[in-house]
């Protein structure tokens, strides 16, 4: 039976940050990282804008870059917290770099602050338009070459096992899905941080990959483990309208802090209307006034304009923006690019101290799939990877101290199910899942929510679903389905405005 101190679920920036503090501080402690393809199949990869950080405090300031995040999140943030993680964004910074990781520079050798929605002052870091997958590369390196830490591909964590002791709950294991072996497993741990990422994958358009299922808060939430503010989904008001279309390619924030403009299909430049920040209005509000415009045109998308930005300067920013463009025939310096708003990031999640512990002692959750306090009702650009390293540092901290609390249940658990039914492409599944994803798109856009509805028809897709399945097997494509069927629910629940906000 397998055992490991630590299990990390995910290999995103927040779940490989984790694991390189905590086996550096704690060579003693064995840590496992399961992810369910490949590791660098993460959100993370394809964070293009990069990583809000105070550097210069003589332009800018920890309070400006706090004011900015309290007034994206309109109100809903936690003061507490936002000052935690701007405060300590420098030395997160200090430590990505220390592992390797990048930034661009101009040519006076200072950072190439980059703009974005909704802050006062460029303050973005950024490794060209692919910060994400320069600093996944970085982090994945050192995993592979740290002794403590063994990293499994292809591992999806299924469920969260519990037990009860003295009126207390620990996590005491998971189950997971060894698909290079096909078969159920359990494995005994001391402690589990989740960093499973969020729920695109529930929407329509979207900008995350199709591993974005919801696994962990799913599996937290049958867990017993409170989730918080699931309703705060937020759409990225620029993935581009042609193209791939699961997930929709992202055009980063950053390409109109470098000064593109929104158009409409008169081509006139629209936002003003709706905020006097025009373009570099935050995210909520830039989508909801491209939707409006979309409705009101009734046209299926709006326009990103690049063509007055200097040529050469804008191909050396985005160079991965302009070849996805190009492959696709679009050259952004003489075509209009057609865009739409796609759910992005989930504002919302596993509710977490400010050491990532959720109401579970022994079980963390860090990452998008965090509802740390820090994001409020719609993240401020960029704040993301920041809050990833934020937490992980946190919760290493606090694990160092509270892992000898928590010792290896004595328990075996042997998997419900001995066989395996696997049928990945499964088409019955993927018309389920287009259902899914059509139901919670427009019950998400619809103002009044009819939730008695829309309850019931995700109990209905739960009954054909499980119509699909054989009762004396596990069937694969089923565990990322129900996850997204427990977060659809959680999720239509948390909108009910009368309601108290958790699962
Ligand atoms: C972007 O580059 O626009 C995405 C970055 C983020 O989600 O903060």
């Amino acid at each position: 039976m397998p055992k490991t101190d630590i299990l990390i679920v995910g290999s995103g920036i927040s779940g490989l940050f984790f694991a390189i503090k905590t086996a550096r501080k704690r060579p003693d402690l064995s840590i496992c990282i399961m992810t369910k393809e490949k590791a660098n199949n993460t959100n993370t990869q394809l964070a293009q804008g990069g990583i809000a950080v105070v550097t210069n405090q003589l332009k800018d300031s920890f309070e400006q870059h706090i004011k900015d995040t309290l007034k994206s999140g309109a109100g809903l943030c936690d003061e507490e917290i936002v000052k935690m993680v701007i405060q300590q964004a420098p030395e997160r910074l200090e430590e990505l770099i220390e592992l390797g990781a990048i930034f661009d520079k101009n040519k006076e050798g200072q950072w190439d602050l980059g703009l974005e929605g909704g802050h006062s002052q460029h303050r973005i870091l950024h490794h060209k338009d692919s910060s994400g997958l320069e600093i996944e590369k970085k982090l994945l390196s050192i995993i592979t070459q740290t002794a403590n830490i063994e990293l499994l591909e292809n591992h999806q964590v299924i469920e969260l096992n519990t037990e009860t002791k003295r009126n207390e709950v620990n996590c005491t294991g998971a189950f997971f899905y060894d698909k290079n072996n096909n078969a159920i497993k359990y494995i005994r741990t001391r402690a589990i941080v989740l960093s499973t990422g969020g729920c695109g994958q529930l929407f329509e358009n979207t900008t995350n990959p199709a591993i974005a299922t919801d696994d962990g808060i799913a599996m937290a939430a049958r867990a017993g483990v409170e989730i918080k503010d699931m309703q705060y989904m937020q759409f990225h008001p620029t993935a581009l309208a042609s193209g791939n279309k699961n997930p929709l390619f992202l055009i980063s924030e950053a390409v109109r802090g470098f000064g593109a403009y929104i158009i409409n299909d008169e081509h006139k430049r629209f936002l003003f209307k709706y905020d006097l920040r025009g373009e570099l209005a935050t995210r909520d509000i830039v989508s909801r006034a491209i939707s409006i415009e979309m409705l009101e045109t009734q046209k299926k998308h709006v326009y990103l304009d690049c063509r007055h930005l200097d040529q050469d300067d804008f191909f050396k920013h985005f160079p991965s923006i302009s070849a996805h463009c190009n492959a696709i025939g679009l050259y952004p310096e003489k075509d209009l690019v057609p865009i739409v708003p796609a759910a992005h990031y989930q504002c919302g999640g596993i509710k977490v101290d400010r050491n990532g512990v959720t109401t579970i002692k022994n079980l963390y959750a860090i990452g998008e799939c965090a509802r740390t306090g820090l994001h409020g009702k719609n993240r401020l650009a960029s704040n993301s990877l920041l809050e990833a390293l934020v937490f992980a540092h946190q919760a290493s901290n606090n694990i160092d101290k509270t892992i000898a609390a928590f010792i290896f249940s004595s328990k075996i658990l042997l998997p419900k199910f001995s066989t395996v039914n696997i049928k990945n492409n499964y088409e019955p599944y993927q018309i389920l899942k287009k259902e899914l994803q059509k139901l919670i798109t427009s019950f998400y856009a619809s103002d009044e929510h009819d939730t008695h509805l829309a309850m019931l028809k995700i109990k209905m897709l739960k009954n054909e679903a499980e119509n699909l399945i054989d009762k004396n097997e596990i069937t694969i494509p089923f565990i990322d389905f129900s996850n997204m069927l427990t977060t659809a629910l959680i999720i239509i629940k948390q909108c009910q405005p009368e309601k108290e906000h958790s699962y």
